[in-house]
């Protein structure tokens, strides 16, 4: 995306990547585009498959004490709603986009050292050396560039999360027309998609929760449980893809050490509660590229100086919102029946108040100002 926004600006740049072009493409992540990411994903030039094959998403419901309550977002927002097209989706019409533009993708690199504005790599069997006037860290949580910063620098910030999602992928109609976020006290549960076709169903379990232990029989029975009110039915179908993943939020300050700027989750993590990662990852990445093209276009450095303080003010609400959805959801471990009945308590403020409503309905299709 940054590198897409760079090019429209006549810019430069190399984009390293060490996976392969298979690997990132077939991966399955979030789901969930906000409005000003829809918004910049067409702007760019990249928005026409996502046009068609989008399913726009008007609302969401909140299930809690057997019974789902229907936030509705134009609305409370002012006319803004979401739009649901997977996250590989969006990687594959970036990768098509920037292989049109003839400037380099490089896939399965390895080795990558940051020194910091020489960055030597293996590639194709060879070691490369190349020096560059920025370096853009949007490697993921686990990726070389934050560690890079030398020690003293950055501030980290952390809550881990006694809880995980198992996540499924499934060849069946979605048994909903929105997203359903269930409040339950066997767990949390989730009920979104990927198309007409392809359901994406999640449940609330420990971190560390071995899959062996959920054969498919197990992973629809809980569904049931957790999802089921009257009257209603869940679509099964064969599970294509199955996974854990743990929770947690993370930031760290400040987002830049000299020529080196992070972006997305290689400077923060949100849990997925909230649907916010990738938009976040997109806000960081058009800020930079705004900050980069007035430097290329006038040497002043001060859009750049403001980058982090600029982009964490947004990322700093979503770790609020996140947490928040999250904490609001799911059953927590060592929590007892206060913590059960403030849950319900919350939960049902969200759903009879217009204004608690349009909080939560604001911050999930995204500030337009942060
Ligand atoms: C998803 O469809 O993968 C998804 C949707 C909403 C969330 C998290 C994940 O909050």
């Amino acid at each position: 995306m940054l590198a897409q926004l760079l090019h429209l600006e006549g810019i430069d740049s190399v984009v390293l990547e060490d996976r392969s072009r298979e690997y990132v493409e077939q991966r399955i992540r979030a789901g969930v585009l906000e409005q000003g990411t829809v918004d910049l994903l067409t702007e760019i030039g990249v928005g026409e498959r996502l046009r068609r094959e989008g399913l726009v998403h008007d609302g969401i419901e909140l299930q809690f004490a057997g019974e789902r309550h229907r936030i509705d977002f134009p609305s409370l927002t002012g006319g803004r709603r979401i739009t649901v097209y997977g996250q590989q989706e969006v990687v594959k019409d970036l990768i098509a986009a920037r292989l049109e533009t003839r400037r380099p993708l490089q896939f399965d690199v390895s080795d990558v050292q940051l020194d910091p504005q020489l960055i030597r790599y293996r590639h194709g069997g060879e070691d490369v050396e190349m020096s560059c006037d920025f370096v853009a860290g949007c490697d993921g949580f686990h990726g070389v560039s934050r560690d890079t910063i030398p020690a003293g620098v950055l501030t980290a910030f952390e809550r881990d999360y006694p809880f995980g999602w198992l996540g499924i992928l499934a060849a069946a109609p979605p048994s909903n027309e929105e997203l359903i976020y269930a409040h339950h006290e066997r767990g949390f549960a989730l009920h979104s998609m990927r198309s007409p076709t392809l359901t994406r169903l999640y449940l609330q379990v420990r971190p560390d929760e071995d899959l062996d232990e959920w054969p498919d029989e197990r992973i629809w029975e809980e569904l049931e449980r957790r999802l089921g009110v009257e009257g209603w039915t869940l679509n099964t179908g064969e599970i294509l893809e199955k996974g854990v993943t743990p929770m947690r939020s993370f930031v760290v300050e400040p987002m830049q050490h000299g020529r080196l700027f992070l972006a997305g989750d290689a400077a923060h993590i949100v849990p997925p509660t909230g649907a916010k990662g990738l938009n976040l990852a997109v806000a960081d990445v058009r800020l930079l590229a705004e900050a980069l093209a007035a430097w290329y276009a006038t040497g002043d450095e001060t859009p750049l100086e403001r980058y982090s303080s600029d982009a964490l003010r947004r990322v700093w609400r979503a770790e609020h919102f996140s947490w928040f959805m999250t904490s609001m959801l799911h059953r927590l471990e060592d929590g007892d029946d206060f913590d059960w009945k403030l849950q319900l308590a919350q939960l049902a403020y969200v759903c009879s108040s217009e204004k608690a409503a349009a909080s939560l309905a604001e911050n999930y299709v995204g500030l337009e100002h942060v």
